[in-house]
């Protein structure tokens, strides 16, 4: 990838959401991380792409999938990572996002990837650096990697992105999963539906272009993907279900429920999963229809791609 070919595709100094960006720039971003699935399959060597460069996590919020991915991806790729730990830094002592930011900057990293329980959170912070920044999730708002390894999972089984139907189930309101997918899969084409109880689905969702469904009857016919949601307990104020055995038996997916889509269709959980609860235990470990651990292999590719693109040479 020259540099020229980087700036035409991938023109963003961060990345921040999904929303916004064009089909380029995502197919940019697939198309390298495809090439980054082929390269891991066949070594275990490192590259030195990122040689010199240092990149930080920083993770206000707890994370297993994201940030060892992010460190996997850095270290594959050549780069220093170097991980913030919140609780023992001087975030505990009452230092802001923006003191934190800028001290950071000072370091000069050459890339900040960070998650943050608010929404909007990595935004400001990015205004205050002058090295890219990648978000790792922000509160409910987005979380653009695991959109982008979302896709390359469905990718990898079904060739296509373009008119397949996908269902987005459970918890949307919490979700900044669901948000980040939704605009990638419309942007890409598919055919996106949200499926959940009325207390889960915000008011405003169809103006993000999808179909809502309270019911999975409805929701899951003639569907090719289902990703299926956790329930964001810890996002809740308030109670938004009657109880989990009752939301397991409307919402969970189970043999019965997967009937309902086509035969073929494919299980999609960004994790981590509370089984029982918003998923089948046995379903969720039934290798044919579920791409749930595909989809955390995949999230290495992602991240390299991603790294790869934004740090400067
Ligand atoms: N899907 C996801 O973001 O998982 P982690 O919270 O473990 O990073």
């Amino acid at each position: 990838m020259n540099g020229i070919d980087k700036l035409k595709n991938y023109p963003h100094k961060h990345l921040l959401g999904i929303e916004g960006l064009l089909p380029n720039s995502l197919n940019f971003l697939l198309d390298l991380s495809q090439k980054y699935v082929k390269f891991l399959e066949k070594n275990s060597k490192k590259l030195d792409y990122l040689k010199n460069k240092t990149c930080i996590n920083l993770f206000f919020e707890n994370s297993t999938r994201t940030r060892t991915s992010f460190e996997l991806a850095g270290k594959k790729l050549g780069a220093d990572m170097l991980n913030i730990s919140v609780g023992t830094s001087s975030i505990k002592k009452g230092e802001t996002l923006i003191d934190t930011a800028m001290t950071l900057n000072a370091m000069q990293p050459d890339l900040i990837v960070v998650r943050h329980n608010d929404a909007g959170a990595v935004k400001l912070l990015s205004e205050k650096v002058n090295c890219g920044v990648i978000n790792a999730g922000d509160g409910p708002h987005e979380h653009p990697t695991q959109a982008l390894l979302d896709a390359l999972t469905i990718l990898s089984r079904k060739k296509t992105i373009a008119g397949l139907k996908v269902a987005i189930c459970g918890d949307i309101m919490h979700s900044r999963v669901a948000r980040s997918n939704i605009h990638l899969l419309n942007t890409l084409g598919a055919e996106v539906r949200v499926i959940g109880p009325a207390t889960l689905i915000p008011k405003e969702i169809d103006s993000l272009g999808v179909k809502v469904f309270y019911n999975m009857k409805d929701g899951l016919k003639d569907i090719d993907i289902i990703i299926m949601l956790r329930l964001q307990l810890e996002r809740m104020s308030g109670s938004f279900v009657p109880s989990i055995r009752e939301y397991f038996r409307f919402y969970g997916l189970d043999r019965e429920k997967l009937n309902y889509a086509k035969p073929d269709a494919l299980i999609l959980h960004p994790g981590p999963m509370n089984r029982g609860v918003e998923i089948d235990t046995e379903l969720a470990d039934d290798l044919d229809r579920s791409a749930i651990f595909d989809q955390v292999r995949m999230g290495v590719a992602v991240r390299m791609a991603c790294l790869k693109a934004l740090v400067k040479k």
